[in-house]
């Protein structure tokens, strides 16, 4: 406790929340661009915001990223009786398997001792199969689960960092890259402004099932994600950011 006013944190959390106008901020420590702990101290601190948050039988839906990878790490089991169920929010994104939300979803769940269901849907997909896989039973289930999702709980990236990261093909990058793309979250990329310039196209969560989800969770941190997370929350789609400081100063600036 006395570390934490010493450091100011509370003070970055409050100026944060006004700032993007949230419900709520947790700020911890240093800088996970320098160092890989505070993406570790990251993951603990989003474990204990969700086991704090999650009620009986909430279903949460999970991205990808290394970020989300630390909190799949740092999972811990839930009490016998909250019966919780984990999903993937949208398909792979192009990561690589470590990264990819279902991966992180069946060793959040493992370790929470909850249940998954996993998305096996290639991805990203051409317009044609996009709608004929949809309507498979199998997928159409776990789909549904997805997209009424209690919580959401998610990543976001610099825009080109991400878009090179998924080797996107010329054509989206320079969509992209024209529309001025600043952020990345679930394959939806955004402007300074918020406004969302591409959409990479795969099944599962919808921009408009994370506007209905009832709390959506942010983790993402370092001093290069601060106009990534300020351009993704000037259009207010989550309500509560778990960052660290580095970022948190950056975005105060
Ligand atoms: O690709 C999944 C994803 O959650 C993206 O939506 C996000 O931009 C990225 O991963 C964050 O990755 P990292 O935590 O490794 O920076």
């Amino acid at each position: 406790l006395f570390m934490r006013q010493v450091s100011g944190l509370d003070m970055l959390e409050h100026q944060l929340k006004e700032q993007l106008q949230i419900e709520h901020v947790i700020v911890v420590s240093g800088d996970s661009d320098e160092a890989e702990e505070v993406k570790t101290e990251l993951g603990k601190a989003a474990v204990t915001y969700l086991k704090q948050v999650l009620k009986q039988q909430s279903t949460i839906a999970v991205t990808g990223g290394s970020t989300m990878a630390a909190v799949a790490d740092a999972m811990t089991p839930l009490n016998q009786n909250m019966e919780c169920l984990f999903v993937p929010a949208r398909g792979g994104l192009g990561e690589q398997v470590e990264n990819q939300a279902n991966t992180i979803c069946v060793e959040m769940a493992k370790k929470a001792k909850g249940s998954y269901r996993l998305l096996y849907v290639p991805d990203p997909l051409s317009e044609e199969s996009y709608h004929s896989i949809i309507e498979e039973p199998s997928v159409r289930e776990v789909l549904h689960y997805i997209r009424h999702a209690d919580i959401v709980i998610h990543g976001i990236g610099d825009a080109l960092t991400m878009a090179e990261r998924r080797k996107t093909p010329a054509d989206e990058m320079k969509k992209i890259k024209n529309g001025n793309a600043v952020g990345e979250a679930f394959g939806y990329y955004f402007d300074k402004n918020g406004n969302m310039v591409h959409k990479v196209r795969t099944v599962g969560l919808q921009m408009e099932d994370v506007k209905q989800a009832e709390r959506v969770i942010a983790v993402a941190g370092g001093k290069s994600k601060a106009d990534a997370i300020q351009s993704y929350f000037n259009q207010g789609y989550s309500n509560v950011l778990i960052t660290d400081e580095a970022a948190a100063m950056e975005l105060l600036r």
